[in-house]
């Protein structure tokens, strides 16, 4: 069975473009059923061009959370997704909203967490001094960005990086992190059980890392683990 998502985003889009291409170029075996913005969003005309139903649910037209968060609920659900993914979805969500789809919705978030939750994570990692610096995916909670990790990919940092320069470095290893990331969780049985992650029935230790143990169609444990200066492949 092809897996259904439903990716939630408020921005530019490039991580749920890179979701769509991986699905085009058959290395993601998955449909994206829709795309649902809190707001104007240009990812919502990226999902237009490729014919996917788009969804604008706003804060502002509503009068409360509570009734933001069940017109989110049902857009999401009437397309009954297997997976729901954040993917530059910038707005804070209420533990009810995530426990609704517990097990079903992770998140990519642009820092090595638990390290640098919430926002300005690459000043914020550049400000501490760090070496490395990456992104995670993984399961949503209520805890903010506190949620069990399925994956990261790692960049060293660079003498002349600025939060900038660092963000668009490390957006490429975003995509394959996302796209690979699915690929695993739409052809192995991934679940969430009791804040633990467990993937082929067995509990996850750590992260799987992009280019050592998970690779950009999925597969996982090709490669020794490495530290960071290594650029994934
Ligand atoms: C990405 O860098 C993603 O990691 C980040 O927003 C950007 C969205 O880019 N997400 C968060 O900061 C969530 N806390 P995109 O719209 O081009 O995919």
């Amino acid at each position: 069975m092809t897996a259904r998502l439903v990716v939630l985003l408020s921005g530019r889009g490039t991580n749920f473009q890179a979701l769509q291409q991986a699905i085009e170029a058959g290395t993601l075996k998955a449909g994206i059923s829709a795309v649902v913005a809190d707001r104007q969003a240009a990812g919502l005309g990226l999902a237009g061009e490729h014919g996917i139903d788009t969804v604008r649910v706003e804060r502002t037209h509503h009068a409360d959370r509570a009734s933001f968060e069940a017109s989110l609920t049902a857009a999401i659900s009437g397309y009954g997704p297997d997976w729901i993914v954040l993917a530059g979805f910038m707005r804070v969500l209420s533990a009810g909203f995530v426990t609704r789809f517990l097990g079903r919705m992770i998140n990519i978030h642009p820092s090595l967490l638990p390290k640098y939750r919430g926002l300005d994570t690459h000043a914020r990692a550049l400000a501490a001094g760090d070496s490395e610096h990456g992104a995670s995916v993984h399961f949503v909670t209520p805890e903010l960005d506190g949620g069990p990790v399925i994956s990261q990919a790692r960049l060293p940092v660079l003498s002349d990086d600025t939060p900038d320069i660092l963000a668009s470095r490390l957006l490429p290893l975003e995509h394959r992190l996302l796209t690979a990331t699915m690929a695993l969780m739409t052809t192995r049985p991934v679940e969430l059980r009791h804040e633990q992650i467990l993937l082929n029935n067995q509990p996850l230790a750590e992260p799987l890392l992009l280019g050592h143990d998970l690779d950009n169609d999925g597969t996982f444990g090709s490669q020794p683990r490495r530290n960071c200066s290594d650029q994934p492949r």
